[in-house]
């Protein structure tokens, strides 16, 4: 039977998948996704204002393709955290941090984004791109509430990913089809991204919708707050009471973050 269009596709390989299918991919990783995925990148560092001395989070950092034009915007004084699960993507990073003798400003950390290993009011901004539609639908409320903690009040998150909005044409069918045919492969599938933001509590600033390949993708900016005294539902648990100095650079969990093997299901 025919999915209605409203209906998410769901995530069926397991995190130890994902990684074992982007250690794979590493390698070809930007040639293959290099000019697909430009567009939207640049779209979104326009829209999320990087300042100089700010703490920024990339989540799914990938290749590093966003790194280190974050690390040229916050300077010397701020600081850059890409968090991935996959070692074979970080080492592509990590080798593009060394050649821009950036490692100063950037701190890669391999590990789960479902699992941060950050205390809350940690980040001026968090930065999303093609990895949010990664989580199953059940998990993407609670990695956004969870992300959504990581940020300082007046943070703020751009979230860029494949749309489930508007008219569904035959190349999303076709998309869609080969996702659930080709999990492991096709990992990539269209979410209601501002949606998903609103629903986590975030405040949308800016949204735009923009098509690559045909396949609509959204980037969608979010404020954590929109009044500073406001304190939505996810946010009150014990853990978010005890404040974090906002503006260290140590804001890693003492108990250092979980190994791939320890994190994957
Ligand atoms: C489609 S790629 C996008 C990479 C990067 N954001 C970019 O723009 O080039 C998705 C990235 O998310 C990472 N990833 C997938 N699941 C993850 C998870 N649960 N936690 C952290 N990273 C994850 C993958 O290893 C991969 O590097």
């Amino acid at each position: 039977m025919c999915k209605s269009r409203a209906e998410i596709s769901r995530v069926t390989r397991s995190k130890r998948e994902a990684r074992a299918s982007y250690d794979k991919m590493s390698r070809w990783y930007d040639v293959v996704a290099g000019h697909f995925e430009s567009k939207h990148r640049d779209i979104a560092l326009a829209q999320m204002n990087i300042q100089e001395g700010e703490i920024i989070l990339e989540i799914g950092c990938g290749t590093g393709r966003s790194l280190l034009a974050l690390a040229q915007s916050v300077d010397g004084s701020g600081r850059v955290y890409g968090i991935d699960i996959s070692e074979g993507m970080l080492d592509i990073s990590r080798a593009k941090v060394r050649r821009a003798r950036l490692s100063d400003r950037i701190i890669l950390i391999c590990g789960d984004a479902a699992d941060l290993p950050f205390r809350p009011h940690s980040f001026d901004a968090i930065l999303v791109i093609f990895t949010l539609e990664l989580f199953d639908t059940p998990e993407i409320p609670i990695v956004l509430c969870q992300w959504r903690k990581a940020l300082r009040d007046t943070g703020r998150i751009c979230v860029v990913a494949m749309s489930k909005k508007g008219k569904v044409g035959l190349v999303m069918r076709l998309y869609e089809w080969a996702h659930r045919r080709f999990p492991s492969y096709v990992d990539c599938r269209p979410i209601l991204v501002w949606k998903a933001l609103k629903d986590a509590g975030l405040h949308i600033v800016d949204a735009s919708e923009v098509s690559g390949w045909t396949l609509p993708v959204e980037v969608v900016v979010a404020k954590k707050r929109y009044h500073p005294l406001e304190q939505p539902e996810c946010d009150r648990t014990t853990e978010n009471k005890k404040r974090s100095s906002p503006r260290s650079p140590t804001q890693v969990r003492q108990d250092s973050p979980k190994r791939p093997g320890q994190t994957a299901k």
